[in-house]
């Protein structure tokens, strides 16, 4: 079987690096990839939304199945324009239709499919330009922290939490006029604060059934100690310690049945990763947020621990055989340190040289690129270092140490990845 990955971060290196070692996989392609991926698939050279040059490389290579790694192609479609052309109808997609990759593309879509299939989230309301006195109102009534969500995709960027009230309803007057985030904030959700510890869930689904991957934590804030500003990750670790069996059957009937059965319900087909961003509110798991995708970087170290083999499952989906599928998990723990770009998330430089990476393992590719023999840094999150341990100390240092042996001018990581475990 013929395979694309589309993207070109740490995630579809992952999914690369994985997919290679499967025996069905025949020839496998990632676009546009990176200098990671070019060694375990053939990049081609397309935007991850150019539609049309993504339709003739699928017929050119005579690919069998699409894998979607980031959101954008999701919410614009790319599932529904292969199913829709006479030419491609016949390729599978991992990855959901437009109507359900809706869940991440509007918050207030979330929220109400949350909403009708009661399913734990933060209580909120929705505003637009024509209702920002009935914001600023709701603004007065509630207490902070002050939470602000553009409806829209905003690269991750679109969620703005504050103290103060007068910041708050500035803010909204920002985002509703247009002024922030363009058009993804012409509607608002504000949301209630909820107090507690994240986590991210990942499930494949068929549609009908699905199976739940294994849990992992990822580190958001660029400095030691959880301090800074936001970042894609910083590092990642799974399993999660504090996700004992009865919390993970909470879970499990709480949110991911409903989920799925709600996608069900509402006549939203379904074949893909639904990565669940949860929040553990004293005993309670609450959805923060659903993206329709695999989350990055806790795919490097998801997919290192899943022994059964990725291809035969994602084959299983497209054929909504996913029932009949036994998951195999390896028990070790992993973790992922990522090395980032002087400046990151702010502003930073590209073209570094990167050097030392000759005999190191599960090295995954973010930001890089290849130019003739030399591998230079091409993103604000360059590499990712992933480890399997006893435990996540042990994990964690083999990170480091892999680290150590990796140099780019201005090259930073966390030395805290799993502190707080
Ligand atoms: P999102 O893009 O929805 O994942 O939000 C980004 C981050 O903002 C989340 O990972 C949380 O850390 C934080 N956040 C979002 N919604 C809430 C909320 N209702 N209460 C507290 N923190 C939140
Ligand atoms: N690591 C969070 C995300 O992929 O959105």
């Amino acid at each position: 079987m013929n395979v694309l990955v589309i993207g070109g971060g740490g995630r579809e290196h992952t999914l690369c690096w994985k997919l290679n070692q499967s025996e069905e996989c025949h020839n496998l392609f990632a676009a546009p990839g990176n200098a990671g991926t070019a060694k375990c698939a053939t990049n081609l050279p397309l935007s991850i939304t150019d539609f049309e040059g993504i339709k003739e490389a699928t017929i050119q290579h005579k690919v069998d199945l699409v894998i979607v790694g980031p959101e954008e192609p999701l919410v614009m479609g790319i599932h529904d324009y292969f199913l829709s052309d006479k030419d491609l109808s016949h390729v599978g997609v991992i990855g959901p239709q437009k109507a359900a990759a809706t869940l991440e593309g509007s918050k207030a879509f979330a929220k109400e499919f949350m909403f009708r299939h009661q399913i734990p989230t933060a209580f909120y309301a929705e505003f637009t330009a024509a209702s920002i006195s009935e914001g600023e109102a709701y603004l007065e009534k509630t207490n902070p922290p002050y939470v602000l969500k553009a409806d829209g995709l905003a690269a991750g960027k679109g969620v703005v939490i504050l103290e103060d009230l007068e910041e708050a309803k500035k803010e909204l007057r920002r985002m509703l006029l247009g002024e922030k985030f363009g058009s993804a904030s012409s509607k608002v959700v504000i949301e209630e604060f909820l107090s507690g510890i994240e986590l991210s869930c990942f499930v494949l689904t068929d549609g009908e059934s699905y199976i739940t991957l294994p849990m992992a934590k990822d580190y958001k804030r660029v400095g030691e100690g959880d301090t800074g500003l936001n970042t894609g990750g910083m590092g990642a670790i799974s399993p999660v310690p504090f996700v004992t069996e009865s919390f993970r059957k909470e879970i499990e009937k709480k949110i991911i049945q409903p989920t799925i059965m709600g996608l069900k319900k509402d006549g939203m087909p379904y074949k893909g990763f639904v990565f669940i961003g949860l929040i553990k509110v004293g005993d309670e798991p609450k959805v923060i947020e659903y993206n329709v995708r695999l989350g990055d970087p806790e795919t490097e170290v998801v997919l290192p621990r899943l022994k059964t083999d990725l291809l035969s499952l994602l084959i299983a989906v497209q054929q909504g055989r996913l029932a009949e599928v036994k998951l195999e998990i390896d028990p070790n723990v992993a973790a992922t340190v990522m090395a980032v770009s002087e400046g990151y998330p702010e502003s930073y430089e590209k073209g570094k040289q990167i050097i030392g990476l000759e005999n190191t393992e599960m090295v995954f590719h973010a930001g890089t690129i290849a130019e003739g023999d030399n591998i230079l840094t091409n993103g604000g999150r360059v590499l990712a270092a992933s480890s399997f341990g006893k435990n996540f100390n042990e994990a964690v240092e083999k990170s480091f140490k892999t680290l150590e042996k990796i140099h780019f001018e201005g090259m930073y990581y966390r030395k805290d990845i799993g502190f707080d475990l």
